[in-house]
Order: C-alpha cells, then sequence, then structure tokens
C-alpha cells in the first residue's frame, strides 16, 4: 500500500492564531506597506511563505532543551554540546558560534575578502554576495547552465559549473580567489540540490590551486535528501553520514541554523584552519561575543545541538521534501510556470513567464508577490530583478537572469490544508494575470534594497 497523502510526522501541541482578513483590509495594508510585503505586519498575513529562515516550529525536545539551557558565560554545558554536534557533523575542529548565518559570514568575508580578492559560487545568497562587496571584494555566481532555464528537469540543478570555474580562476589568477563558496541547496538558484559528485569535483579544483572552499550548508540536510534519492551509490548511505561526507571536503562551512537546525536563531562557522580560526575568533568576540556563545544564550545553543540531530530523521526529511514538492507538482498542474524539478525548502515561480505582458522594468515578480497577498493573505518573496538588479551607467535597470517569486516553506509550521490554500489562490490568480499593472520604485537603499524599498503600482497604459 502506498498512501498518496503526506501525513505530518508530528503532532501539534501548542497552535498559533491566524487572523483571517478580507481582501479590502488587505489592500489598506499593502498600500501602508508600499507594496513591499517586508514592510506588514505579520499579523496582517495568514500564511508566511517569506522564508524558512528562523520560522521553524521547535519540537518538544527542543523547548525541553530550552530549559535545561546553561546561561553561563563561558564554558557552558550547552555550548559543549552544540560544539560537539557540530564537530561531529562537520568535521572540524574550530566552531564559532554566532547570532545567525550573516554574522558568521561577516566574520569570515571580511577577513579574507577585501579589494582586487574574487568570491566563487554556484550562487551567492543575497547576504553573502552582500557582506563579499561590502569588504571590497567580487562575488561571481557560476552556475551549470541548466540552472537559467526554469522548467528544464535536471537532477542536481544547483551544481556549480567546474568548466566555468576553472576559466575564472585562470582569468584572475588563483592568488585573488578568496574562496568558493559553495551553497547547498543553491538558495537563488531555486532551491536546487547539489551533488556529491560536483561538491567533489569543486573540492579537487580548489586543492589544486590552494583556495579555500567552504560550504554555505544551511540547508545540508536537504540537499542530502536529493543525494541519497537522486545520485547513484548513495541508497545505503544515511542522510547524515552524506552530509558528513560533503563537508569533509571543504576547508570549512558556514551555517545559518535558523533552517536545517530547526531553531529559531542561530548561526555558526566552523574551520579546519587554526590561523584563519584564532583571526575570525578575535573579530568574533570584539562583535558577537565570548567564543563560547558568539551571539547566542544558551538555551538556544541547546536548541541547536537537538535540531541537528532531529533534522536527519528520515520521517522528518521525507514529509519536509515530499511536502514541498507536492505544492510544486500542483501548481505545475494548473499550468503555473514554476521552477522544476521542486527545490527542498520552497516553491520558486517563473513571473517572467507568469506575466510576459510586465516589463522587465516594471518588477513582474513584485507584482505577483503583492497579487497573492492582495488574494489571500499569503506573503511571500521576490527573488529577482528587485533583489538582485543593478543599473547601468544611464540609470537603466540591468534586470536579474530570471525574476523568480518564491514560496518559502517553514519547516513544521504549516499543514496540507495551508497548503491546498495556496494552491487555490493561484487557480484564482491564473484567471486573471492580464488585469495586473507594473511597479515603479520610489525608494530604495544602497545594499539589500529588497527589505525596505518602496514601490507604487504604475497605471495602464
Ligand atoms: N546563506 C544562505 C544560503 C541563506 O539562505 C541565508 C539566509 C544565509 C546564508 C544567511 O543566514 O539569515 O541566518 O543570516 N537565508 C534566509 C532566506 C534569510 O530567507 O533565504 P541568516
Amino acid at each position: 500500500m502506498t498512501f498518496k497523502t503526506i501525513i505530518e510526522p508530528f503532532r501539534i501541541k501548542s497552535v498559533e492564531k491566524i487572523r483571517i482578513t478580507t481582501e479590502s483590509e488587505r489592500l489598506d495594508y499593502l498600500k501602508k506597506a508600499h507594496y513591499n510585503p517586508f514592510l506588514l505586519h505579520s499579523d496582517h498575513v495568514m500564511v508566511d511563505l517569506l522564508t524558512d529562515s528562523g520560522t521553524s516550529a521547535m519540537s518538544s525536545a527542543q523547548w525541553a532543551g530550552m530549559l535545561r539551557g546553561d546561561e553561563s558565560y563561558a564554558g557552558a554545558s550547552s555550548w559543549l554540546r552544540m560544539e560537539k554536534a557540530i564537530q561531529d557533523l562537520t568535521g572540524c575542529p574550530y566552531v564559532l558560534p554566532t547570532h545567525q548565518g550573516r554574522a558568521a559570514e561577516h566574520l569570515l568575508y571580511t577577513r579574507i575578502g577585501g579589494a582586487g580578492k574574487v568570491f566563487i559560487s554556484n550562487t551567492h545568497f543575497d547576504t553573502t554576495r552582500a557582506n563579499i562587496e561590502f569588504s571590497g571584494a567580487t562575488a561571481i555566481d557560476c552556475p551549470i547552465r541548466e540552472n537559467s532555464d526554469p522548467a528544464l528537469l535536471h537532477p542536481f540543478k544547483g551544481n556549480l559549473d567546474p568548466v566555468k570555474l576553472l576559466e575564472k580562476i585562470e582569468k584572475y589568477g588563483p592568488e585573488n580567489v578568496a574562496a568558493v563558496v559553495l551553497t547547498v541547496t543553491n538558495n537563488s538558484g531555486g532551491g536546487q540540490p547539489v551533488s556529491m559528485e560536483n561538491a567533489r569535483q569543486v573540492s579537487e579544483i580548489c586543492k589544486k590551486h590552494g583556495i579555500l572552499f567552504i560550504l554555505d550548508a544551511c540547508r545540508i540536510a536537504e540537499n542530502a535528501w536529493f543525494v541519497k534519492h537522486r545520485e547513484p551509490g548513495f541508497e545505503n548511505t544515511t542522510y547524515r553520514e552524506i552530509a558528513q561526507q560533503m563537508f569533509a571536503l571543504a576547508d570549512g562551512c558556514i551555517m545559518s541554523a535558523k533552517k536545517d537546525a530547526l531553531v529559531n536563531m542561530g548561526g555558526f562557522l566552523a574551520l579546519r584552519d587554526l590561523d584563519l580560526a584564532v583571526q575570525c575568533r578575535t573579530v568574533l568576540i570584539i562583535t558577537e561575543g565570548y567564543s563560547t556563545y558568539g551571539g547566542l544564550s544558551g538555551r538556544d545553543m541547546e536548541a541547536i545541538a537537538i535540531g541537528l540531530e532531529e533534522v536527519f530523521e528520515p520521517d522528518y526529511l521525507h514529509y519536509r521534501i515530499k511536502s514541498t514538492e507536492y505544492l510544486a507538482e500542483n501548481l505545475h498542474t494548473l499550468g503555473i510556470p514554476i521552477m522544476r524539478p521542486a527545490g527542498g525548502h520552497a516553491v520558486y515561480i517563473d513571473a517572467r513567464a507568469f506575466y510576459p505582458d510586465i516589463p522587465l522594468d516594471q518588477y513582474p515578480g513584485q507584482v505577483m508577490v503583492c497579487e497573492l497577498y492582495r488574494l489571500a493573505g499569503i506573503r511571500c518573496c521576490e527573488i529577482g530583478s528587485v533583489m538582485f538588479g543593478k543599473y547601468d551607467e544611464a540609470g537603466k535597470l540591468i534586470p536579474a537572469p530570471m525574476d523568480l517569486v518564491r514560496l518559502a516553506i517553514p519547516r513544521r509550521v504549516y499543514t496540507q490544508s495551508h497548503i491546498d490554500y495556496v494552491i487555490e489562490t493561484f487557480d484564482f490568480l491564473r484567471q486573471e494575470p492580464g488585469k495586473t499593472t507594473g511597479f515603479k520604485i520610489t525608494y530604495e537603499p544602497p545594499f539589500l534594497r529588497h527589505f525596505t524599498a518602496r514601490f507604487e503600482p504604475l497605471t495602464k497604459q
């Protein structure tokens, strides 16, 4: 017997109220938020798919761990548990706790970056790119060619292109490549997985040229699911062992614990090299906190240690990946252009294909994000020309390679009926795409503009 229904492998012990709003209320909220869902109040959101980061529901075991949290300033038992969990998983002896992933990025990338340096990645996440560029260095994305075709099926669409990597190393000189950063899964590239084979190739190239190889590992458990089920030779390897094998290929890793450590706050940098760890640790103490807590309280560290175990449970990972796939495949059946196959933590919609009449400098992704909120109170995020667009010298928009909208699924938070509601919303949305107009930006900051930019709807010509 094979059941079609994906049952959530947990029971709900405590619930959080969702306020049901009307369309006219939502239009008002949207206007007040300058058509940027990041500026909405969460009380006004019915299904929040803005991010899977820090939005997980913790287990009763994690909450129990929170009470056990040791809040000692130095050498807390909760720190020792977290440190050991990370050492066992990553094989890296030096672990630096931080309050979240970007703090770990800042520690490392400002040490090794700076003017004249380049970083190469399958795709840099936005905070990764911002930390690198903020240091004066250049961030270059080299995803495989298949990654830029949303509809094309490929088992490991998140891979880094090794040929392009070699070209860039030759072009800039290995001494100027500060690091190669492999993002698993490849969040900005559609949440797509990276194969072990690809990680091995990248690792070999880095070793040969003496370049630091860093894993951005915040969704390493989800990536392990794809390796086990799609890459020959891993059928009998556990998810955890797969992750351990991938970590073993790298010189270190950065992890936002807000994803696959199933917690609401936390992160770390783990390294094999003592000198580099010492340099980063100095800045850690100046900016985050003492080296045995970073920016974390003892209870956070306890919950991370437990979450890093729970996330590799086969029933959890099966439910996690299959429920994302359920959303993706239902949208595909409705004819919504999505990035296929489904990623691990999110479904990415090709807003450019959905709104062919909206010019790219009127941000079709932002249009879809606002429409989903207006119709159903669903909040999600544009990953396209608002997030990654640049301007040429004449001030004209250079659009991002794709205009995607991301429906990120918080871990263990929503049930299948919430997801069915999202699917139904798309059924309504597809019936009226022609009615919608584009946006112009009325305010934007110099960095990471998507968080605080303001928009105004354009009137139809
Ligand atoms: N790397 C990747 C691949 C990420 O997805 C994120 C965060 C970070 C680094 C930074 O971690 O938020 O803990 O500082 N991604 C979130 C998202 C924000 O919505 O995808 P952080």
